[in-house]
């Protein structure tokens, strides 16, 4: 039970300075000597994690799961994408119903979401790291707002504020209404945040193993300390992303055929469209959905420009039975398929893909899951967010800041005339 790296690529054609590099970028990460180790909080956190805050954590949840029907999470970018993509990739259980806001300034959503909650018990989870962004902070004007209206005083027991530890508007409202509080550490940003209450509260109310989760991460955690490029997955495919970049190959596309990764995809991409697009540098990160996807982008992969390479997020075993009945009349001609199940039809899928781009001569990675569970969601997520820290030295940035994003706050908060 565990996941797994497979390149398709020749390691004698890998340069020995792209090899050492990643070497040393790697120790460089666990030295905590890398650009940006200011921010590096995230590193070790999965083998040294604090036990009150998990007990917290969980009875916190336990309180929500028991008096709400739906749990609402504000936030946008690393205050969201975590949770929504561990609980959307795990979670089978229909109660409480997670439900998100501030994460897009679009108003008919926040409209449908406000009359919907007005017959529903609700708990809100607001989390904001500098809590100044707009979208979230706005959500929460809103959402409080119908709080105060269906609960009045009492629905700051109801309101779990998630955010700096002693800065921002979010953390001055905490302490003026006394509602519970999770902190986000200084030295952890926001797409590296996963693993703190940030990621794991919500994924917590959602009904799934966090502990698990983190024990995936720390399993990730001792493999990556290792010095030789076996067995440490972070190390392969930093080195065979860049290995692809050098050779013109400037866009990365994550496929997965299961719908359920969708938002693993929307993480990863943040994680690494963040953390590497600055000073003209970056792979550019895409994801495709298949099979959905085969019938738009697959004409372009198989045959478009060859600047692409494209990673498969692949799921080995399924909990899932449906299978093919045989039927008598057979109009559709889909005997053939009898007592098959869909998970090998669309495993047959992957493998009948996988073969075309590479014939397309489209160079590509294979991470394989076992199995869709807490642990190994754990490890794939720490195995990307530690690849992120090793990728982003071979382009030589720090992968922790994004001055980027600010041009476009500048602009919008000029035109709002803030
Ligand atoms: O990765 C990041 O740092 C960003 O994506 C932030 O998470 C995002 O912009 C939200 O910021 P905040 O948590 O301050 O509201």
């Amino acid at each position: 039970m565990t996941v797994k790296f497979k390149s398709i690529i020749d390691w004698n054609d890998v340069s020995e300075t792209l090899l050492e590099k990643a070497l040393a970028a790697n120790m460089a990460l666990k030295d905590k000597t890398s650009p940006g180790n200011d921010f590096l909080g995230w590193l070790n956190l999965p083998e040294k994690f604090d036990k009150g805050l998990l007990k917290d954590m969980e009875e916190t949840s336990e309180l929500i799961r028991g008096n709400c029907q739906v749990f609402v999470i504000i936030g946008i970018g690393g205050s969201y994408l975590g949770a929504r993509a561990v609980i959307d990739a795990l979670r089978n259980e229909t109660s409480p119903e997670i439900l998100y806001a501030g994460h897009h300034l679009g108003s008919r959503y926040l409209e449908e979401l406000l009359e919907y909650l007005k017959d529903k018990e609700v708990f809100l989870n607001v989390i904001s790291k500098s809590g100044t962004t707009l979208e979230p902070a706005l959500a929460f004007r809103f959402m409080e707002e119908f709080m105060k209206k269906k609960y009045g005083k009492s629905r700051w027991k109801r309101i779990i504020i998630t955010t700096d530890r002693s800065k921002g508007s979010l953390k001055k409202a905490a302490e003026i209404n006394k509602a519970k509080t999770f902190v986000i550490p200084d030295d952890i940003g926001g797409r590296f945040s996963v693993l703190t209450p940030v990621g794991l509260l919500p994924i917590s109310v959602s009904g799934l193993n966090i502990k698990k989760l983190i024990e995936g991460a720390g399993k990730a955690l001792h493999k990556c300390e290792k010095k030789e490029v076996e067995n440490n997955i972070s190390l392969q495919y930093a080195i065979c992303r860049n290995h692809f970049m050098n050779k013109g190959r400037n866009i990365e596309i994550l496929s997965s055929f299961e719908p359920e990764l969708h938002y693993l995809g929307e993480w990863w991409k943040q994680l690494y469209g963040e953390s590497e697009g600055k000073e003209g540098k970056g792979i550019f990160p895409a994801t495709c959905q298949f099979t959905t996807d085969l019938h738009s982008m697959g004409q372009y992969i198989q045959d478009g420009q060859r600047m692409l390479f494209e990673t498969f997020l692949v799921v080995r075993k399924s909990k899932y039975k449906l299978r093919i009945r045989k039927n008598k009349k057979n109009l559709d001609s889909l005997n053939y398929l009898s007592e098959k199940t869909l998970d090998y039809i669309n495993m047959k899928a992957f493998e009948g893909t996988l073969k075309a781009h590479l014939e397309g001569n489209v160079p590509c990675n294979v991470i394989e899951i076992d199995e869709l569970n807490e642990h190994e969601i754990g490890e794939l997520l720490y195995y990307f967010m530690r690849s992120c820290g090793i990728s982003a030295q071979l382009l030589r940035l720090n992968p922790f800041n994004q001055p980027g994003v600010e041009a476009y706050k500048k602009n919008i908060y000029m035109l709002l005339k803030k």
